[in-house]
């Protein structure tokens, strides 16, 4: 017993003991509602798990910040109307005369881009605790689909206000369809239910984003809960691993699990109260489709495949790359490892090491990379007989493999001792370069997308 209220105490400080004690007759405040909750979780969590470091509660808050999406979309649907010459109005009337219209579209705007930061940050936690390893590696696929579900979901809903922001942005989006080969007109066709960005494209936008898209992430989520529980909770280190007992101990789910995800749900929603109160959702001048701005930019999540266009051949920007990306990470669980370990941060101390490594590689080598090719580089002016294709894809994409290679080739001499550290290395590098490529289009990319100053004249 005192050996089991050490380990309690060290791992969660604050636990009260009374609730965790199993089988204690104790009066409950939260009985009325523990069948309900108990359907979702285990009457019992392993105490290591209640770590908020474990998870930073990052699953939790996709729930909460899902909840909270459907619940101020529904009242907008009261007052939207999806039709190009209503659409707009009806969004201003929103705004001006319903009572609190401006806020609870500020919450539906705000939720959503949480949505995509937090779902990202929480598939870089799964990650780097290795917790796609058997038996979660069907999971690891699930939250992908659902990953892109949700950038589905806020792409499709960026149309609706229909002004010039949304109607150029989801142009220029489905125009990049038109590069993939062979199929890329159809699929752009297809993308904007027709030749042009119109009224087919709107209307088809708001019945995906209103009802197809909902239903089925929330019923990939339940999907999603269910392979966890079954799975046996949250990927916490093995016994032997930690060197601790056999049988990890245990806590009663209610209070100690409930408790805590009620803390971060009530701070997560203060946190988009407050940013909706101070900052409005953006909304220009009406769509007009004859005046294009400049720049005309992608959603702020496809900025990164903008940006890949102003360095490679469209093919390899909006297909090869991009493809290739995300056949890996899809394909990250079935990989061939020497160790599947689940549970550790970083799988080991060389492996935090590789990472940081990937990390200041990309740091330098990207924005280089990109500054060189505007102001050096310049393939097809070298090789003007060449086809484009192989002087501005295939040429910049083998330089670009060829870091890659020499970086996995350097990692694994230096710090790896198995080939987690170097995967894990080069996951980092990958996932940090997309996310420099997307902070160069959206904040250093001023008229005719020159590099420029953010906030700048
Ligand atoms: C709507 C989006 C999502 C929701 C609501 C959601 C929710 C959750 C919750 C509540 C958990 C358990 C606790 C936690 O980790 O906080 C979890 C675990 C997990 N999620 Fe997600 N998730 C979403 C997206 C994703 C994405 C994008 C991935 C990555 C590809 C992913 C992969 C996993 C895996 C593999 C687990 C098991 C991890 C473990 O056992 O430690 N999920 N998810």
């Amino acid at each position: 017993m005192a050996e089991h209220t050490t380990i309690l105490k060290r791992v969660t400080g604050s636990i009260s003991q009374r609730p965790v004690l199993a089988g204690t007759e104790k009066k409950r405040p939260w009985a009325a509602y523990e069948n309900l909750i108990l359907h979702v979780h285990p009457r019992k969590v392993p105490l290591e798990a209640l770590r908020f470091t474990r998870t930073w509660g990052l699953g939790g808050m996709c729930v909460v910040l899902f909840l909270l999406l459907a619940m101020s979309g529904m009242l907008l649907l009261f007052v939207y109307e999806p039709f190009p010459e209503k659409a707009y109005r009806s969004v201003m009337t929103i705004q001006n005369q319903v009572m609190f219209g401006q806020l609870v579209r500020n919450i539906h705007y705000w939720s959503a881009n949480f949505l995509i930061v937090i779902a990202f940050l929480h598939l870089l936690r799964v990650y780097f605790t290795g917790a796609f390893h058997a038996v979660r590696q069907f999971n690891w696929v699930i939250g992908i689909i659902l990953f892109t579900g949700i950038l589905f979901s806020n792409f499709t809903g960026y149309l609706l206000p229909w002004d010039q922001l949304a109607y150029w942005a989801v142009t220029i989006s489905t125009g990049m369809a038109e590069y993939i080969p062979l199929a890329g007109s159809s699929i752009q066709a297809m993308l904007q239910g027709g030749d042009e960005t119109g009224s087919a494209t709107l209307l088809m936008f708001f019945t995906l984003h209103a009802t197809v898209l909902p239903a089925s992430l929330l019923l990939l989520m339940f999907y999603h809960f269910w392979r966890v529980r079954k799975a046996g909770g949250v990927a916490i280190p093995t016994a032997s691993e930690a060197g601790e007992l056999e049988k990890p101990p245990m806590a009663a789910t209610l209070p100690n699990l409930v408790l805590r995800e009620g803390v971060v749900a009530l701070i997560l929603i203060a946190v988009i109260m407050t940013v909706s109160v101070i900052f409005d959702a953006p909304l220009g001048e009406m769509a007009n489709p004859g005046l294009s701005p400049n720049p005309a930019k992608a959603p702020w999540y496809f900025m990164g495949i903008q940006e890949l266009l102003l360095h490679f051949h469209p093919v390899f920007a909006v297909f090869l790359i991009p493809i290739t990306f995300f056949l890996l990470v899809i394909m990250v669980p079935y990989l061939r490892y020497d160790v599947a370990r689940s549970g550790t941060w970083f799988f080991s101390k060389a492996g935090k090491k590789a990472g940081i490594a990937a990390t200041i590689t990309a740091v330098i080598l990207v924005p280089s990379a990109i500054i060189l090719n505007e102001v050096i580089i310049d393939f097809p002016g070298w090789f003007p007989t060449l086809p484009p294709v192989i002087s501005d894809g295939l040429f910049p994409t083998g330089l670009m493999v060829c870091a890659i290679v020499t970086f996995c080739w350097v990692i694994k001499k230096r710090t790896a001792s198995v080939n987690n550290e170097t995967a894990q290395a080069l996951f980092t590098l990958i996932l940090v370069s997309f996310v420099l490529l997307t902070i160069t289009g959206v904040w250093f990319r001023g008229e005719g997308m020159g590099l420029a100053w953010p906030f700048g004249h």
